[in-house]
């Protein structure tokens, strides 16, 4: 068993560093291994390295050239135009601004239960209310009781896909179908934080082809998953420019030059981006055997990470984890009353090595082996 342990790791190095790249390390050296916050194990695009490191002794120009040449590469490869693209440090702030511009008393954002809280949270702080609807039988999406749940004081749809923390994908036309039925006026918001790492990716399942189509509908997008940049800051929305003008109001900043300069070679290196996708697909396919071997229920992982029953307090495996230095997130309950999903926690899809590791101590800690 150890053996086979440490034989399958050595091969998954092989799997999570491609050709001529390690993986950099976080500034907190503490040797744990980070598999709580979705952060992408394989590294971003070498190619950025050399980009950000030719321009490292510029820093003392706004360079806002880089930002706008972003911009426009965004828009070309999306068939928009410039006006409909918005970049921001991550895609964070996307969503606050979304929040910050739409929220007030008497509206509400109608979204799942369970779903990634950042804008819905912010909504409800700056006085909106939250309508939230269950989720179907496989964690997914109920588009009908979505549409349900929408009344005359909604002003937002909000759906991240695929889903945090579920990671469970919409289906396209459904989605498509359900985005273009929300009444005109109604703002629908379509967080593709992970879609690059889904499976058939942005090509496939990505709405941004609706932009050109509703002007009520913003897709964000981040260089923090698929393209392994989280700690440079970078992330855009795209939607219509009156919109994007509602946003604009609440603008705090754009990413900063060095972010942008990456974020270009990010999205002109598809092979790398190719390859940070089916080291994924690698490591979460290991990932479902090793859960189906342990008898340990999962919903079906779309992104950068898998939802699963633990079947103890999330909370104490989260502890007993970190005692080991292993570092995953707890049950990520949201619009749902506290303790129904008490006994489910997220891991971050890490490398295979950092999987063994996790896996290792998942099965000592829940009596398994
Ligand atoms: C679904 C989703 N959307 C947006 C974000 C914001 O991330 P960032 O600001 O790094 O783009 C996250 C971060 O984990 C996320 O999970």
């Amino acid at each position: 068993m150890i053996l086979s342990r440490s034989l399958t790791a050595a091969l998954a190095l092989a799997i999570a560093a491609p050709a001529g790249l390690i993986a950099g390390k976080p500034t907190i050296n503490d040797g744990a291994t980070r598999i709580s916050s979705n952060e992408n194990a394989f590294g971003f695009t070498p190619k950025a390295l050399e980009r950000m490191k030719e321009a490292l002794d510029a820093g003392n120009y706004y360079n806002r050239n880089d930002v706008d040449d972003l911009m426009k590469l965004i828009a070309s490869k999306e068939g928009l135009e410039k006006k409909n693209v918005l970049t921001t440090p991550g895609s964070g702030p996307v969503l606050l601004m979304t929040a910050w511009s739409y929220a007030k008393a008497g509206t509400n954002v109608v979204t799942t239960q369970m779903g990634y809280s950042q804008l819905v949270n912010e909504f409800v702080e700056h006085g909106g209310d939250a309508k939230y609807v269950p989720l179907n039988d496989k964690m997914g999406y109920d588009f009908k009781a979505l549409g349900k749940a929408i009344d005359d004081k909604t002003s937002i749809v909000y759906i991240c896909n695929p889903n945090n923390p579920t990671g469970v994908l919409a289906d396209p036309k459904e989605l498509a179908d359900f985005v273009l039925s929300v009444p005109d006026k109604i703002l629908v918001f379509v967080d593709e934080a992970y879609l690059e790492l889904s499976d058939g990716g942005l090509a496939k399942n990505s709405m941004s082809k609706l932009v050109k189509l509703r002007k009520n509908l913003i897709i964000s997008r981040t260089f923090s998953k698929g393209h392994g940049m989280a700690g440079l800051r970078c992330g855009y929305g795209l939607s219509s420019p009156e919109v994007l003008a509602n946003l604009q109001k609440f603008y705090a900043g754009t990413p900063s030059y060095l972010a942008a300069i990456a974020a270009q070679e990010a999205l002109k290196d598809e092979a790398f981006l190719a390859s940070n996708v089916k080291n994924y697909a690698t490591v979460r396919n290991y990932a479902k055997k090793e859960f189906d071997r342990l008898g340990i229920k999962y919903a079906e992982p779309n992104g950068a990470f898998v939802y699963f029953h633990a079947g103890i307090k999330s909370k104490e495996l989260v502890d007993k984890l970190k005692a080991k230095k292993i570092l995953i997130s707890g049950s990520r309950e949201s619009g749902v009353p506290e303790g129904t999903f008490g006994d489910w926690a997220r891991v971050s899809i890490g490398n295979q090595a950092e999987m063994e590791v996790f896996f290792g101590e998942l099965e000592k800690i829940l009596g398994k082996s």
